[in-house]
């Protein structure tokens, strides 16, 4: 297996990998599939951009999970995580929070946060299991009001 940091230049498989996602697990993200579907080239390479951070895992020529990362306040966000339903349970996740952990490092942040929505309880075991812990911050999932997630947060 192969954990990939992706550039501007990857931005086909950047939609094709989170387009997946989207469309298997739309419980768990703010965005959906709509919105995505009909973003442009332009969009995926600004997402590709800046401070942000996109790494994929690849096995046997395959993309099998995502997770992304970026900015919004002063404190590092961890985003979009998918592993393919096929390849589940094999610890993919555990690649991909590591990678987001390390680039935090990398870039002298101190913390790291994320939110899950109530309910991705596999979701949320497996961000405790990484020492992420509950904060009591609640938002409604942008996709869904009537569902609330909230913020977990990790020391680097
Ligand atoms: C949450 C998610 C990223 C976990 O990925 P993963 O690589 O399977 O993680 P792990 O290998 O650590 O397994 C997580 C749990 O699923 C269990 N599992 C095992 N085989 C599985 C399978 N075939 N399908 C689903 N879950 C399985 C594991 O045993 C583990 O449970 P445990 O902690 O009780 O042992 C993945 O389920 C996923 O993409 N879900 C949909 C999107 C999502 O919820 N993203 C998070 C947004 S906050």
């Amino acid at each position: 297996m192969d954990t990939i940091r992706l550039t501007g230049d990857d931005w086909r498989l950047l939609r094709d990998v989170r387009l997946a996602a989207l469309a298997d697990a739309p419980y768990a993200y703010g965005s959906s599939l709509a919105v995505e579907e009909a973003f442009e080239e332009a969009d995926w390479r600004r997402r590709l951009h800046g401070g942000a951070l996109w790494t994929v895992v690849r096995r046997a020529g395959e993309t099998v999970g995502l997770v992304g990362a970026y900015v919004p306040d002063d404190t590092p966000m961890l985003v979009a995580m998918w592993v393919r339903p096929a390849a589940r349970g094999l610890g993919i996740s555990d690649l991909l929070i590591t990678d987001v952990l390390r680039w935090a490092g990398e870039n002298r942040w101190s913390r790291v946060v994320l939110r899950v929505a109530d309910g991705n309880d596999a979701a949320r075991k497996l961000f405790l299991r990484h020492g992420f812990e509950p904060t009591g911050r609640r938002e409604p999932l942008e996709s869904d009001p009537g569902v609330s997630t909230e913020l977990l947060s990790r020391a680097i």
